[in-house]
């Protein structure tokens, strides 16, 4: 499995550390920035993660900003990306479960570490539903 990952400068720290824990797990990961956290725009990295997504060049995507939302808004903007902010272990076995969720958010100003390792693990483990899910996904899908 290959994940995109990215993060603005209030993510950059809770990225870094997620990439480990992903290569811990034997995840190929390939980061999209940014590498410091000298400020720099959301939205440019959101972009970035979710195209790398809706292309196919990564399977999954991650992505950190200060709160997870301006990150999580600006990769729901691309077709075909379904981006959940997720802060707690449920939220993350729902965005898989119930919406396929083919990217997460958190926030690097609101998640500790070790909770956001349980996020993107249940998130990975946790199987999409299908049934009456599948037809709420292709209708999003096709807004
Ligand atoms: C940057 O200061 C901050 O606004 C950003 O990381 C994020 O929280 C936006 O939603």
């Amino acid at each position: 499995m290959n994940i995109a990952i990215a993060s603005d400068h209030g993510g950059f720290k809770l990225k870094e550390q997620i990439t480990d824990h992903l290569i811990k797990r034997g995840i190929s990961v390939m980061n999209l920035g940014t590498d410091s956290e000298e400020s720099v725009d959301y939205p440019i990295y959101g972009k970035a993660c979710a195209e790398a997504v809706a292309s196919g060049a990564a399977e999954l995507g991650i992505v950190v900003c200060g709160s997870g939302i301006g990150i999580s808004i600006a990769a729901n903007k691309v077709n075909k990306i379904r981006c959940g902010l997720c802060t707690s272990v449920e939220m993350a076995h729902l965005a898989k479960q119930h919406n396929n969720a083919n990217m997460i958010a958190l926030g690097g100003r609101i998640t500790e570490p070790e909770l956001a390792f349980k996020i993107v693990d249940e998130w990975l483990d946790t199987e999409f539903e299908g049934g009456r899910h599948k037809r709420r996904v292709d209708m999003l899908d096709n807004l």
